[in-house]
């Protein structure tokens, strides 16, 4: 029987998570820093994923075998603080890593990132084994994550599974401080008719996916049997590639009269150094990974 612990349990793929394992009657232990601010579907305790002790306890308390790290700063609020992003998120990793060992956890998820990439990886098309520079203390965190996955797989047979997500399209709970954001910005002020000023130039491309294939994908992907899985690090996954300018295309056609400014800030350089379009072949052949959301259909959802 699963026995899961999901980390960062109140942000964008939490939540999801959390539904999800419902649905399913699985015991969930969501901790966060926060505390939630509605009654959650599962046991939730307030934790701080940088004491290891104290979720070490938790790990021991509620007989955890499967952990959620979803634990992170993104892109664009690491950069307004690096050092502290370094240690949220790699120190929590380590303590994550430490604990699975010390506890046969059997299987952890943990999301890598887009983010791993970088100018040299030939942004157009980027395939699953590229040349990575990543750019932000965000992709370096990930990147640093993904080598150690690796090594420990090797070293004491630790089963982290990992995918590089795109851009994450949620309706209930947005992301923070990620230079993907934009696009849910702007459909909400879509919703409440309200004018949009975009962060990033109207011709950027990047890759994005909506929530239900972020959340189904994970799943699929901890349930394969790992003697099919090819990459001991993070696999490569896309739904589908949109700019700005072609988002809001997409919004007018569904009836939407929405108004957004372009001022780039910041955060185009982190996107100017993040793929236009993912090869994510990897995945769809070594366990099955099949989007059920393209362009039109997230949009759709995301607009209800
Ligand atoms: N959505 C993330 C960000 O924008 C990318 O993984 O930081």
């Amino acid at each position: 029987m699963d026995r899961i612990l999901i980390t960062g349990a109140l942000g964008q793929l939490g939540t999801e998570f959390i539904k999800h394992f419902k649905k399913l009657n699985v015991f969930v232990l969501a901790t966060d820093i926060k505390l939630p601010k509605y009654k959650l579907q599962c046991e939730f305790e307030q934790a701080d994923s940088l004491d290891k002790t104290r979720i070490n306890e938790l790990v021991k308390k509620h007989d955890i075998n499967i952990i959620y790290h979803l634990v992170a700063i993104l892109s664009a609020s690491g950069e307004k603080d690096p050092f502290k992003s370094w240690k949220l998120n790699m120190n929590s990793f380590q303590n994550i890593a430490e604990i699975s060992v010390e506890n046969n956890i059997k299987k952890v998820f943990w999301p890598s990132s887009m983010a791993v990439f970088g100018t040299e990886s030939k942004l157009d098309l980027v395939i699953q084994n590229p040349l990575m520079n990543p750019s932000t203390i965000y992709g370096i965190t990930k990147l640093v994550g993904e080598k150690l996955m690796e090594y420990y797989f090797n070293r004491f047979r630790l089963d982290i599974r990992s995918l590089r997500y795109p851009g994450i399209v949620s309706v209930e709970t947005a992301p923070g401080g990620g230079t993907t954001d934009y696009i849910i910005d702007m459909i909400n002020a879509a919703k409440k008719g309200i004018d949009y000023t975009c962060f990033l130039d109207e011709n950027t491309e990047l890759p994005m996916m909506y929530i239900d294939d972020a959340i189904n994908s994970a799943i699929t992907l901890m349930a394969a049997k790992k003697s099919n899985l090819s990459i001991l690090g993070s696999y490569n996954i896309t739904g589908f590639s949109i700019t700005p300018k072609k988002l809001l295309n997409e919004i007018k056609s569904n009836g939407f009269n929405l108004k957004v400014n372009y001022e780039p800030d910041f955060r185009q350089k982190i996107a100017d150094s993040w793929p236009k379009k993912i090869d994510d072949s990897s995945s769809k052949k070594d366990w099955g990974w099949n989007p059920e959301f393209g362009l039109k259909e997230t949009i759709i959802e995301a607009l209800k």
